[in-house]
C-alpha cells in the first residue's frame, strides 16, 4: 500500500508508528465509510425559568434553536431569544460570550475563551473547555493539547493562524463546549454545558464549516447528542445539522493514551477524504 505524501507527514507529526492503513489512495468517496442514517439533532429539553433568570447580558439555555433571552430582554421568551441570539453577528456573539454570567464558572474565570480562527475558515474543531492556560491567554487549545492539536492540522497543512494569503480550505476555526474553565479542569457539569451551548450553535451557524472534527466526549454529547462512547462513534461521517462531522479522540485524552493516537490519525485522514470530496449532486 502506497501512503500519500500527507500520510506521511501525519505520521511524522504525530509520533505515529503505524498500527491500521488509511483509505487507500484512489478510493472513492463511495467506499469511505458513512454513519446511516446521519443522526438527527435531538429534540431540546423545554426552557426554564431557570434558563432565563440568570443571564444580565444573554441568552442562557439548552434549546440549540430557541435559545431563551436575556432575562431583561422585552418580551423575553423561547422565541424571541431565538430571534436574539440568531440575530448576532461575530463580535457581537464575542462580546455576548464576553459578558456572560449564566453558570457559577463565571465566578473563578480570568476571561472567557471565545474561539479562534478565520471566520472563513471551513474546518471547524469542536473541544471541550478551557484549560488554566487558556483561561490566562483567552485562546482554546494553547496548552500540551493543544500543541499536540496544531502539529495534528499542521500535518494536513492546515492551521488556525489567520495569515493572508491562507485559502480558507486549510484555516481552522476552533471553539469549545464551554466558554469558561471549569475549576480544577473538573468535567463540564450538564448546567453549564446547557447554558454554554447556544453560543456554539450560533459559533457553527456564523462559519457554516464544510467539515466538523469533534474532539471527546462532550463534544461529541454536545453536537450529536449521544452519549455513546468515542470508540463506537468514531471511523464513520455523522452530520450536524448537514455538515459531515468526525468523531475522534480528545488531545488531552491521547496524550495520557499514545497508542490511541494511530486512531486519531485515522480519523483526521478519514476528515481530509470527506473534505476533499465533490459535493453531491
Ligand atoms: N482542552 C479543550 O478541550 N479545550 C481547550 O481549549 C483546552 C484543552
Amino acid at each position: 500500500m502506497a501512503w500519500t505524501e500527507r500520510q506521511h507527514r501525519l505520521l511524522a507529526a504525530m509520533g505515529l508508528r503505524l498500527l491500521s492503513p488509511p483509505a487507500a489512495e484512489g478510493t472513492s468517496p463511495a467506499q469511505l465509510p458513512v454513519a446511516e442514517p446521519a443522526p438527527a439533532p435531538v429534540a431540546p429539553r423545554a426552557v426554564t425559568a431557570a434558563d432565563v433568570a440568570v443571564s444580565a447580558a444573554v441568552p442562557a439555555a439548552a434549546d440549540r434553536r430557541a435559545p431563551p433571552p436575556p432575562a431583561d430582554a422585552p418580551g423575553a421568551g423561547p422565541g424571541s431569544a431565538a430571534a436574539a441570539l440568531s440575530a448576532l453577528g461575530w463580535p457581537e456573539l464575542r462580546e455576548a460570550v464576553a459578558a456572560c454570567r449564566a453558570c457559577g464558572l463565571c465566578e473563578r474565570r480570568t476571561q472567557t475563551v471565545f474561539g479562534v480562527g478565520s471566520p472563513q475558515a471551513q474546518w471547524m474543531v469542536v473541544g471541550e473547555a478551557p484549560g488554566e492556560q487558556e483561561d490566562r491567554e483567552g485562546e482554546p487549545f494553547v496548552g500540551a493539547a493543544g500543541q499536540l492539536l496544531d502539529r495534528m492540522l499542521a500535518a494536513l497543512q492546515l492551521t488556525r493562524a489567520q495569515e493572508p494569503g491562507t485559502p480558507p480550505e486549510r484555516q481552522v476555526y476552533i471553539a469549545n463546549t464551554l466558554k469558561c474553565r471549569p475549576p480544577g479542569n473538573r468535567n463540564p457539569a450538564p448546567d453549564e454545558l446547557a447554558q454554554c451551548e447556544p453560543f456554539l450553535v450560533r459559533q457553527i451557524e456564523l462559519l457554516k464549516p464544510r467539515i466538523i472534527l469533534a474532539m471527546g466526549r462532550f463534544a461529541v454529547q454536545a453536537l450529536l447528542r449521544s452519549d455513546e462512547p468515542i470508540g463506537r462513534l468514531r471511523g464513520r461521517v455523522h452530520r450536524y445539522q448537514g455538515v459531515p462531522l468526525v468523531v475522534t479522540y480528545h488531545p488531552a485524552y491521547l496524550l495520557r493514551n499514545l497508542p490511541e493516537k494511530a486512531k486519531a490519525w485515522d480519523d483526521l485522514c478519514l476528515a481530509a477524504e470527506v473534505f476533499e470530496r465533490p459535493p453531491a449532486g
